[in-house]
Order: C-alpha cells, then structure tokens, then sequence
C-alpha cells in the first residue's frame, strides 16, 4: 500500500501530454500481433495494463521490443498464427487486456490459461464467453464466469451474428477479433453506440468492416472475416480519460489555464468534456487532426465556477470511465449533478458506484447513490475535502480523489496510489509539474 495525501491549491497551470490511450494501446499490440511484417507504435501507454498485454502477445508467439526512442516494434505472427502459451497468461488489473485476449484467443487453435489479480479476478466474463462459445470456443471458468479460466479456442470458427445484451466495447471487440479468423461476415448490433477503436484500427490495417444504422436505430458493425492485415505505423492519441484528471483540476479551479497536448476527440469517449462544458467549464479544442484514423486535438482549459447539470443516461456509454473524476467535478460545482444510467460502474476494477458514495461521504459531500445512478450536491466553490479514501485496486478512484484534495478546503488522501501506475504512470510528477501539491504522508510537503 502506498498512501498519498493531494493537498489544496490555487490552480493548475502550464501545458501537458498525458500518456497514451490505454484501450488503443492494448488494440495496438494485439493487432499488430496478427499482422505481418513490422508494425511501429508509437506514443504506446507504458501502463502496467498495457504492459500486461504486450508480455502475453509475447507469449503467444509475437515479437515486442521496446526501441531506446521509446518507439515500440512489433512482428506479427499472422492471422491464425499465435501459438500456445506454455505459462498462464496473467492481466494484471486489465478487464480489457482479458476480455480482448478472449476473443482473439477463441479463433485460434490454442489451449490457454488466463488470470489476473484480485479486483480482475471478481470481474464478470459471462459476457463475453456467451457469444465467444457461439463462435465455437470452449470455456471452464470459475462460478459467475470468472477468472482464472482456460479457453480452448476453436480451429474451425464460425461467424456469427451478435447483438450486446449490454453496452460494452470490450465485448463488442471481443467478438469482432475473433470474427477476425471465421470465414464469411460477422456482425455485432449495438443498441448504444461504444468506443469504436477496434473497428477504427482494423480499417486503419486494411480490414473490410462496415458500420450501419439499423432499423430502430441500434448501430451494426460487420466485418468481412480473414483479412490480410498490413503491418504499418500506428500512432496512438494521448488518453482522454487520463487527460480528464487534469482537466477537471484546472476547470474547478479559477485562475487555472493548461493545455493539453494531441488528446485523442473521438465522439464515442467525448462525452465527460461535453458535459463540462454544459457545466460552464471553459474547454476549447485547438488544431484538430486525425492520427491513424482517430481523431485527436490539443485541449485548453481554464478555470471557472461550475453548475450542477443532469446528465443524460444516454451519453453514459462515452463517458463511462470518466464518472469518478465528474463526480468530482459535481462536488466543486454549484447545485445537484445528477447522473442516471451507471449500472456498470459496479462491475469495473471496484464497485465504482460504492466507492465513490463512501469517499465524497468521507470528504463532506452530500452523496446519494441509488443501484444504477448517482446525485452529487455540489455547494458551489471547495468541498470540505480531510477524508481518507479507500482506493480498492481502482487507479480512477485513486486519481479523482487526489484531485479532489486539490480543490478542497482540507487535504484528501487515497490509502493506496499504486493502482495508478496501471493507466498513467507518471500522474504525480506530471501533476506537480502543473502545480499540485503531493505528499507521502497527511504532513504539508
Ligand atoms: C474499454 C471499454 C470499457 C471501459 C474500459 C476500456 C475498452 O469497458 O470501461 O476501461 O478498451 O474497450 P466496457 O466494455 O466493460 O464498458
């Protein structure tokens, strides 16, 4: 456990690039695995999550070497080339890393054992073993589905037709990657639309994939099974929901100005800076570009006094990963936030719906949290802030909280910031760069 204490300050200032995107990153590796020839990542997230993947894709037969320039390289074994790991492929805190791994495991040959650490371990993959064994792989898992489990993946995959009982990029991608090895067209249906990075980077590889809009409106993803995917470069945006830490500090605090360098903008992660700027946030968005068919811009932020707003539940698919640090922004605005439609803040790397209920109680906030939806009453300027807050292997909750401690009245201390080093190593230093205060201990730095 490594406890850090955020102390008060007066604003966060200068400009910043935050690392690179996590989900992207791990879809970097993956597909570049299956390419031929060499792929170049560049701007790769050295996060343990990531780090995780790149050790099992090794496992698996792919080479991965990190280059002194920081440039990533990779030789791709070719579609249906990965081999069998001989150890147990192990993913850390990643539910992506996981689930992601599942699908492309389950159209390959392969007999493989998968775990991870306590949090992935409790994490639900009944969703994505269900469609998966429709595809023809084979599962024995824990009860409910959990980890550690084996997949016995199928040398005779078949394409499949799947619409998501929930909304889940990681199931969707699952999916689609084993789609990858089935002869003939695999489709997944959305009801709610999802990051669409998978179906960004397999176009940007050279797949056939088309997306459309369904009677009823749901939106259809079909990918034409056992393309040639190119080896190419790859250049990955800076992450937006790493970047959202910074931002929500700078915009509840008046008199902040930052800039965030090549954050990635795409519309389906987009939706917490939508809804700082309904909250009166001054964000603006300056030389938008795309980057390997994402796009991405540079974000400048200044401070402001913020208003209570209610968020619909609509937008909660592109902002899923963001409600910790917005709930954080509600406690520094003036009036009631409320947010609807966040069921599955209890299934990420801690019941996040829970954790952020004892935590703002612990700072002095005025918390309601209902099964599927949360009320913060913000009352306008700095929360009280001096609790302790229990991080629960959930790098998010450890960085809203440590921002909270920024903005409050008294410091704010998470009992274990280690989990952060899973999506941005580094946090620290980048923060105090900008003006954050840290200390290891309750005691003013
Ligand atoms: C991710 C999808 C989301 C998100 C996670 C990353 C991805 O999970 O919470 O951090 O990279 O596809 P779900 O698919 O469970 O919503």
């Amino acid at each position: 456990m490594e406890p850090l204490t955020a102390h008060p300050i007066e604003a966060l200032t200068g400009s910043a690039r935050v690392p690179g995107d996590k989900s992207i990153s791990h879809r970097a590796l993956m597909l570049a695995a299956l390419a031929i020839g060499e792929s170049e990542i560049h701007g790769l997230l050295e996060g343990e999550d990531v780090l995780r993947t790149a050790a099992a894709m090794r496992a698996l037969g792919a080479k991965i070497v990190r280059g002194p320039d920081g440039i990533w390289h990779a030789w791709g074994r070719g579609l249906g080339g990965l081999c069998e790991p001989d150890g147990v492929l192990d993913l850390g805190n990643s539910g992506t890393g996981a689930r992601l791994l599942m699908g492309l495991l389950a159209g390959h040959p392969v007999t493989a054992v998968m775990t991870g650490d306590e949090s992935l371990r409790s994490r639900p993959m009944a969703r994505v073993i269900a469609p998966l064994e429709q595809l023809g792989a084979r599962f024995v898992a824990r009860d409910g589905g959990r980890l550690p489990l084996t997949v016995v993946g199928t040398a005779d995959p078949q394409p499949i037709r799947y619409e998501l009982p929930v909304a889940s990029a990681q199931v969707k991608s699952a999916v689609l990657l084993a789609g990858l090895a089935a002869p003939g067209e695999t489709t997944v249906v959305e009801r709610a639309p999802t990051r669409d990075h998978t179906e960004r980077m397999l176009r940007h590889l050279g797949a056939d994939l088309r997306v459309s809009t369904e009677d009823g409106g749901a939106r259809s993803v079909t990918l034409v099974g056992q393309p040639e995917l190119a080896a190419g470069r790859i250049r990955i945006p800076a992450d937006p929901s790493s970047a959202a830490f910074a931002a929500v500090a700078a915009a509840v605090l008046p008199g902040s100005q930052l800039r965030l360098d090549g954050v990635g903008t795409n519309p389906l992660r987009a939706g917490l800076y939508t809804t700082l700027q309904e909250m009166g946030a001054g964000i603006t968005f300056e030389n938008r570009r795309e980057e390997s068919d994402e796009p991405v811009a540079d974000l400048v932020i200044r401070g402001s006094e913020l208003q209570g707003v209610d968020v619909p539940a609509g937008r909660a698919p592109t902002m899923i990963d963001e409600y910790p640090i917005l709930a954080v922004a509600a406690a520094c605005a003036r009036g009631r936030t409320v947010m609807p439609g966040l069921g599955e803040l209890r299934v990420k790397e801690s019941d996040r719906l829970a954790a952020l209920t004892r935590g703002l109680t612990a700072c002095g906030v005025e918390v309601e949290a209902g099964p599927d939806s949360l009320s913060v009453q913000g009352r306008g300027g700095r929360p009280p802030g001096g609790g302790t807050v229990a991080t629960q292997l959930d790098h998010r909750i450890a960085m809203a909280f440590l921002v909270l401690g920024l903005a409050a009245e008294r410091p704010v201390t998470v009992d274990d910031s280690a989990p952060i080093a899973t999506s941005f190593p580094g946090f620290q230093a980048l923060m105090a760069d900008l003006g954050a205060r840290f200390s290891a201990t309750r005691d003013s730095p």
